[in-house]
């Protein structure tokens, strides 16, 4: 593992809008929790996940990605290049509902540790569920930042969790103040 959380951090906005693979997709505009927001792609293509793999990443305390292993820049389909200084929410499907993120960072906050299942979406607009568990990093006594490893997700959870996500996303649409 990155002993230096030093990293030149990027904005979503440095990131084109991705590329998506055929005619057949929706467009929606994210609303990120810093306040940016970004124009994204969609289809209803899913990637499996490989059984026997798993993906890891490394972020500094805002979430910036620090560090990738290949299965990560397989399953996300950006380059390595891309993904290092972006924040985490490069990855964020607008399937997701804003509480499921705001129970991980609680988590993080709280117990230094959080699991759950996220539906992530790939540069070509594509998307992969993920069984995932996030860690806090220490250093001398101190949090430093966060590692995540996320194998795949089984799927009576990934239909429990569509489901569930709907009605999720849905309230916060109708609660939502513009
Ligand atoms: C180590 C770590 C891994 C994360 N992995 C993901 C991920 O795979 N997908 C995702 O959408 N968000 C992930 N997040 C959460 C994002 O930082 C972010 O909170 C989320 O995408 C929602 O975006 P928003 O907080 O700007 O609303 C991760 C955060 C940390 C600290």
């Amino acid at each position: 593992m990155t002993k230096s959380m030093d990293i030149e951090k990027k904005t979503l906005q440095d990131m084109k809008v991705n590329e998506v693979k055929g005619d057949d997709y929706k467009e929606v505009v994210l609303h990120y929790y810093d306040k940016t927001s970004r124009k994204v792609y969609y289809t209803d293509i899913e990637t499996h996940f490989p059984s026997d793999k798993k993906i890891i990443s490394v972020t500094d305390l805002d979430g910036y990605i620090i560090q990738v292993n290949e299965v990560f820049v397989h399953m996300s389909g950006f380059s390595r290049k891309e993904l290092i200084g972006m924040p985490h929410s490069i990855l964020r499907h607008p399937d997701m509902p804003r509480i499921a993120f705001k129970g991980l960072w609680d988590a993080l906050n709280k117990d230094g540790h959080w699991h759950g299942y996220v539906k992530n979406l790939r540069k070509d607009g594509g998307f992969y569920w993920v069984s995932a568990s996030v860690f806090a990093l220490h250093r001398h006594g101190k949090v430093v930042g966060y590692t995540s490893s996320r194998g795949p997700a089984p799927r009576d959870q990934v239909i429990a969790c569509t489901k569930l996500y709907k009605e999720l996303l849905d309230k916060e649409m109708r609660n939502r103040v513009s």
